[in-house]
């Protein structure tokens, strides 16, 4: 990896489990602008674009920008291409990849070394017209955590498409529309690969995208609270050609796929209800043990209390460590979990007074069966239990 620049780029790898972080901000040198243009084999384009991609920015007014190409080594030598014009245009950095490969994670590359507030990504092959730059710019300035250029609104389009490539584009935006309607649908061009967004938005929060898709990637993962939309017309290719592919598409899939299981994995009420079931088990058969005929047979009410206590303390454990963790943030003490423990309880001890009523209306006013009844019992139980615990228990310890 080489940077043209003289603080070399930090070596910012992929984590691990194949994530990457953006830090929260490196030393800006009075930038507050860092533009990513991802290339591979665009030769014929790189310095037209860097060309006219400095000229405009240096007419948007009291910016100071970084232009950033992050080129996965082009066997055309487009990265010496861009290296040999910083030369003449210092606010130009060149990462040349020899490791990875791939246009999402390249852009995230480039933000790792960027040192402005605002990041932004555009082609580097003139299909994204740059006068469109001064609009967002001004867009973020007026307060957007991002600022999309967009195919799909007024002055939006995309010139001579055919039919065929604005099917499989709109296909592919419907697709992830039903996966993730609150990602897609927050904007009118998800597939979009010309943005401008806050670094504070995404800043330490572990990226991981595949394929082309690095606007979903940001919509579904950071915290981006307002959105403007530019429009702007995407321009036929004049040199070079696309690198869009069926493996591409495939990745898209896979991307949203990944997306939608990590963003469940992550919601407090999923992970919640995974505690419920595993509080549900502890409950179930201690109240068989203590209340069956064929076991203890303790009376139905008794039983109950006792095994909802015990499934109120395996669900503390489980939630305090791992539902609300990001709620218990510092107050790790000893103390301070305690009172947790103690509100919980509270909560939880109504909702078994709510549960017990509930299974005793059910076994003898209706004959139902006490396992099924203990069953509806502890679901409505339940969502008692995330709404209290969740307003009252852990939010008010952070
Ligand atoms: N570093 C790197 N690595 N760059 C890449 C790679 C890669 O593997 N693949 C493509 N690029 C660069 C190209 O050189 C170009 O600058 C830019 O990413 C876009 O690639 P194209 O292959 O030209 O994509 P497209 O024109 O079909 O689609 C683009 O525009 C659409 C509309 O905004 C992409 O940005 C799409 O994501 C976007 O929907
Ligand atoms: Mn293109």
């Amino acid at each position: 990896m080489t940077s043209s620049n003289p603080s070399p780029a930090p070596a910012f790898l992929p984590t691990p489990s194949g994530s990457y972080v953006v830090p929260e901000s490196l030393p800006t040198g009075g930038i507050e602008f860092s533009l990513v243009l991802p290339t591979f084999k665009e030769a014929q384009n790189i310095q037209p674009a860097l060309r006219a991609v400095c000229d405009t920015l240096s007419q948007v007014e009291g910016l100071r920008y970084e232009v950033i190409v992050v080129d996965d080594n082009s066997p055309d030598g487009t990265a010496d291409l861009a290296l040999s014009l910083s030369a003449e245009m210092p606010a130009i950095r060149v990462i040349r990849r020899t490791q990875e490969s791939g246009l999402a994670t390249a852009v995230i590359r480039g933000w790792q070394a960027a040192r402005g507030e605002i990041l932004a990504v555009m082609d580097a092959d003139l299909q994204h017209p740059p006068e469109v730059l001064g609009q967002l710019v001004q867009a973020i300035r007026n307060g957007a955590d991002l600022a999309i250029g967009s195919r799909h609104v007024e002055e939006g389009g995309v010139s001579d498409w055919s039919i065929l490539r604005r099917i499989v584009s709109r296909t592919a935006q419907m697709i992830g529309l039903v996966l993730l309607p609150d990602v897609v649908g927050r904007v009118s061009d998800p597939m979009s690969g010309y943005f401008l967004l806050k670094r504070r938005t995404i800043a330490g929060k572990p990226l991981n995208p595949t394929g082309y898709k690095i606007l979903i990637e940001v919509l579904g993962r950071g915290t981006i609270r307002s959105i403007d939309e530019v429009g702007y017309v995407f321009r036929e290719r004049q040199e070079g050609s696309s690198k869009i592919s069926t493996r591409i598409y495939l990745q898209y899939l896979q991307h949203l796929l990944r997306l939608r299981f990590d963003l469940l994995a992550q919601s407090p009420f999923v992970r919640f209800c995974v505690v419920g079931a595993t509080g549900y088990l502890v409950d179930m058969l201690l109240l068989y043990w203590l209340s069956d005929p064929r076991s203890l047979g303790f009376g139905l009410t008794r039983s109950k209390i006792a095994s909802a206590e015990a499934a109120i303390v395996n669900n503390f454990l489980w939630n305090d460590a791992w539902t609300f963790a990001p709620l218990v943030g510092a107050a790790r003490s000893l103390r301070s979990k305690f009172r947790r423990f103690l509100k919980f309880n509270a909560i939880c001890t109504l909702g078994l007074a709510l549960s017990v009523v509930l299974l005793n209306i059910q076994f003898n006013w209706f004959g139902l069966n006490r396992y099924l009844a203990n069953t509806v019992a502890i679901v409505i139980t339940m969502l008692w239990n995330y709404t209290f615990n969740k307003r009252l228990g852990w939010r008010t310890t952070s």
